[in-house]
């Protein structure tokens, strides 16, 4: 039995301001991409990392990963992704081996993630869990609002007691069997899921969380790459 891990990399990315895809984009001089798949490839647990590439981009990050060092241990695809982040997993999914048992799904734009996080949700899910959550306690209170027009104040309809609430990291790690069933069967509106843990919750499986790391967090605007960047110099000083 093999754990694989899916890493989707085949969105735009425009939060991140215009240019290159954001999984594209260096950091410390190295594509944040391959900061996420040495980041999966530095688990002893993950024999094999799936990237899932721009629809019309597979041959290119084919190359770029080529380019780059990675644990002898550690098999690579490549495919070719889809219009939202779910389409993008479920084709990853399609790619794995047959003997690969547990998947953790990471975001290419998770590109700083400690081992340890890695290992303690693989380690989860070998001990049994269907699905795994890095997730951490949040420093901002929450509030759920009614959302009107841009530029609109917009009315507040709840506020969640902030204990029981976590926002939720990546690579995420689950039963193989069960991410796929979740993948064929839940129906998700709009733009997709954002979380895959989320899927397998609408499947009445449980999920569990696990510590995650302030280092996993997410590049998503323009500030976050300028905390990424200063995260890799403390790394190397
Ligand atoms: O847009 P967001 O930050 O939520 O994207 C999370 C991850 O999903 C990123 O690694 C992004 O490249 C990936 N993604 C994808 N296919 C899409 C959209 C996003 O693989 N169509």
């Amino acid at each position: 039995t093999r754990t694989a891990a899916v890493i989707p990399a085949a969105g735009r990315g425009v939060r991140l301001g215009p240019g290159t895809p954001k999984a594209l984009r260096a950091l410390g001089g190295t594509p944040m991409l391959i900061h996420a798949v040495r980041a999966m490839a530095a688990s002893r647990a993950v024999s094999l990392v799936v990237v899932v590439a721009p629809p019309d981009g597979a041959p290119e990050v084919k190359n770029l990963i080529a380019d780059h060092s990675l644990p002898e241990r550690t098999d690579y695809l490549v495919v070719p992704g889809g219009a939202t982040r779910q389409e993008s997993v479920s084709l990853g999914l399609d790619a794995l081996p047959e003997d690969v048992s547990v998947v953790l799904v990471h975001d290419a734009a998770r590109p700083l993630v400690p081992v340890d996080t890695v290992d303690a949700v693989v380690e989860a899910v070998r001990e049994g869990a269907v699905a795994v959550v890095p997730a951490l306690p949040l420093a901002d209170t929450v509030k759920e609002v009614e959302p009107g027009a841009p530029g609109e104040p917009e009315p507040v309809l709840s506020t969640p007691v902030r204990a029981r609430l976590r926002a939720v990291q990546t690579p995420q790690g689950f039963d193989r069997d069960t991410l796929v069933r979740a993948h064929r069967t839940v129906a998700v509106d709009g733009e997709g899921a954002t979380d895959d843990a989320g899927m397998v919750e609408r499947l009445g499986a449980p999920v569990v969380v696990v510590p995650g790391h302030e280092e996993a967090f997410k590049v998503t605007r323009p500030l976050d790459l300028v905390l990424a960047e200063a995260v890799l110099a403390r790394r190397r000083a």
